[in-house]
């Protein structure tokens, strides 16, 4: 007969769970490089980082745009540190800016690497604007909250 054991003991031990991101902005996305992201050094390329960014920064404009969106700058993009296959990447934004037509966000992403003695790193911070468009592809008010 299986052991029947307490919730508490279900819970994820604390060593294992993740230190220092941050709380005071919102979780949008979680992804893990795979090895065709790489490049020969087992790096990870810029290009899909930037795409992923791109993506984690669309969630919060969407949300308040309430439609189609499409990134119209990338206002600043930091490259902290490598990112390596096998690191849990987590994206964080927070939106800096509600204009007419416009949302702008900053996003930074946190890597958690080597499980075995877990540390958290931020790899790359980045800021975005976003337009609100119709279907012709024009730009539209922000809807009022
Ligand atoms: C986005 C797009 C519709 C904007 O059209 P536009 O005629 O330039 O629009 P506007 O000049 O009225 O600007 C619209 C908003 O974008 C903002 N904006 C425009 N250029 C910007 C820039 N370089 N940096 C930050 N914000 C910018 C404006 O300030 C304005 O915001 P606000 O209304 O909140 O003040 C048009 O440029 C476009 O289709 N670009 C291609 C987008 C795309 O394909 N993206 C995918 C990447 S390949």
């Amino acid at each position: 007969m299986p052991e029947i054991t307490s919730d508490k003991e279900n819970l994820v031990p604390e060593s294992l769970a993740p230190l220092k991101l941050p709380a005071d902005r919102e979780l949008v996305m979680r992804v893990m490089p795979m090895p065709a992201d790489a490049n020969g050094n087992g790096d990870i390329f810029g290009g899909w980082i930037m795409a992923q960014v791109d993506l984690a920064g669309s969630v919060l404009p969407s949300r308040i745009a309430k439609g189609r969106i499409t990134t119209v700058a990338v206002n600043q993009f930091i490259f902290k540190q490598p990112v390596s296959v096998g690191d849990l990447l987590s994206f964080y934004a927070r939106v800096e800016r509600i204009g007419r037509t416009s949302v702008t966000v900053h996003v930074e992403v946190y890597a958690e690497r080597n499980p075995a003695d877990l540390h958290v790193v931020k790899v790359t911070e980045a800021n975005l604007t976003f337009v609100a468009i119709d279907s012709q592809g024009q730009p539209r008010l922000i809807p009022k909250p």
